[in-house]
C-alpha cells in the first residue's frame, strides 16, 4: 500500500474515535469504508464528520472543496462483506473489550487478502494478546490515535512481538499519508507510550488534589501553563539534557520517594464516581458544567489546538 493514492480503507466502529478516524482517511483521498453495528452510531458519525469539517475550514485547514471531495470518499454500512471487499488496509476501533476486539478479528481475517493489515486503535489492550486469534499476526499492529483524532498530530505505531518490519513501515507510510506523526513503540507493554505518560501525571495531579495542596484549578492551570505549554516544544528526555542531568539526580533523590506510587484510584475519583459524577457526560466530575460550557468548551478545544498546531508547523 505505497505511493498509490487511491487505495481502500475499511474503519470497524464508528463511535468517537472512528468517525474522526474515517473523516481524516477520507479528507487524504482514502476510499473509506466505516462499517458499525449499530444504525443510529452511523447515522452519528455523519454529524462528526460535518464537525470536522466545520472544525478544519475554521482553523483554516480544509476548504469546502476539499470537504466535498472528503464527502465523496467515505461511505457507510452495516454490511460486513461490503466494508471489506477489496480493501487495502482496515484500522480497527471497537470498544476497549478484548473480547468484541478479537470476534471483530476473527471476522475481518477471512474476509481479506493476505497482504492487508490489520490495525487496532486499542488504547492499551497488548497487540499481540490482540493478534493471537489471528492466522497472519504479522499483519496485525497497533495504530493509536489520540482524541480527538483529527486533531492531535501523533500516532502511535505498536509492533506486537510477531508484527514484521513491512507491516511496520507501511503503517507508519499510511499516517504520513494522513498528515500525522508516527512514532514506533518497540515493544508492546501495557498502555504503551502515550498512556503510561498521561496517566502517570494525572496519578500525581489526583494524588495533589486529595491531599489538599492546590485546587483543581491551580493544578490544571500549572499543568497547562506550565508542563504542557512546554512539553509541546521540548519531549521530557530532551529537557532532562537542558536542565542538567547533574540537577535531575540532585532533585529526583528527594522528589521521586514523595511522588505517588498508588496503584489503586484516587479517593476524590472513586467518591466521584459512586455519586455518579462521570465528568461532562454527566454534566459534573471534577468541576461542574452546564451544557452551554461543555460546548463552549468542546468547540474552543479544536480551536485552540489548530491554532497551537499552526503555530507551532510555521515556527
Ligand atoms: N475515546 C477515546 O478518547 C479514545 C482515545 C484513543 C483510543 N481509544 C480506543 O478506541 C477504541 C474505540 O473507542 P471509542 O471511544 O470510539 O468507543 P465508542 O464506544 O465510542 O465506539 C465504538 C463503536 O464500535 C461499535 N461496535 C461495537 N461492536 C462492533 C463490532 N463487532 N463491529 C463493528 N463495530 C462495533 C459500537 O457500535 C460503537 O459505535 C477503543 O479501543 C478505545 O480504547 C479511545
Amino acid at each position: 500500500m505505497t505511493g498509490d493514492t487511491r487505495q481502500t480503507v475499511a474503519v470497524m466502529g464508528s463511535g468517537t474515535m472512528g468517525s474522526g478516524i474515517a473523516a481524516t482517511f477520507a479528507r487524504h483521498g482514502f476510499q473509506t469504508r466505516l462499517y458499525d453495528v449499530q444504525a443510529e452510531q452511523l447515522e452519528k458519525a455523519k454529524d462528526a464528520f460535518a464537525f470536522v469539517c466545520k472544525t478544519l475550514i475554521g482553523g483554516g485547514f480544509m476548504t469546502e472543496a476539499d470537504a466535498e471531495t472528503a464527502r465523496a470518499n467515505l461511505t457507510y454500512t452495516l454490511d460486513l462483506n461490503e466494508a471489506l471487499a477489496g480493501v487495502d488496509f482496515v484500522a480497527e476501533t471497537v470498544p476497549e473489550k478484548l473480547e468484541i476486539k478479537q470476534a471483530v478479528f476473527k471476522q475481518v481475517e477471512p474476509l481479506v487478502s493476505d497482504e492487508v493489515i490489520i490495525a487496532s486503535n486499542t488504547s492499551g489492550i497488548p497487540i499481540t494478546t490482540l493478534a493471537e486469534v489471528c492466522q497472519r499476526p504479522n499483519r496485525v499492529i497497533g495504530m493509536h490515535w489520540s482524541n480527538p483524532p483529527h486533531l492531535i498530530p501523533v500516532i502511535e505505531v505498536i509492533r506486537g512481538r510477531q508484527t514484521d518490519d513491512a507491516t511496520t513501515e507501511t503503517t507508519k507510510q499510511v499516517v504520513e499519508r494522513l498528515g500525522m506523526i508516527p512514532a514506533v513503540v518497540d515493544k508492546d507493554v501495557p498502555g504503551f507510550v502515550e498512556n503510561r505518560i498521561l496517566y502517570a501525571i494525572m496519578r500525581e495531579a489526583l494524588h495533589l488534589l486529595d491531599e489538599g495542596v492546590a485546587s483543581a484549578e491551580a493544578i490544571d492551570t500549572i499543568a497547562k501553563w506550565g508542563i504542557g505549554y512546554k512539553l509541546a516544544v521540548i519531549g521530557p528526555l530532551e529537557l532532562l539534557d537542558v536542565a542538567g542531568l547533574d540537577i535531575y539526580t540532585s532533585v529526583a533523590a528527594y522528589l521521586n520517594p514523595d511522588l505517588s506510587c498508588e496503584t489503586g484510584v484516587s479517593a476524590t475519583v472513586a467518591d466521584k464516581v459512586a455519586a455518579g459524577k462521570l465528568g461532562i457526560k454527566t454534566q459534573g466530575g471534577l468541576f461542574d458544567y452546564t451544557p452551554e460550557r461543555i460546548q463552549e468548551l468542546q468547540q474552543q478545544r479544536g480551536k485552540l489546538l489548530l491554532a497551537s498546531k499552526k503555530a507551532l508547523t510555521q515556527a
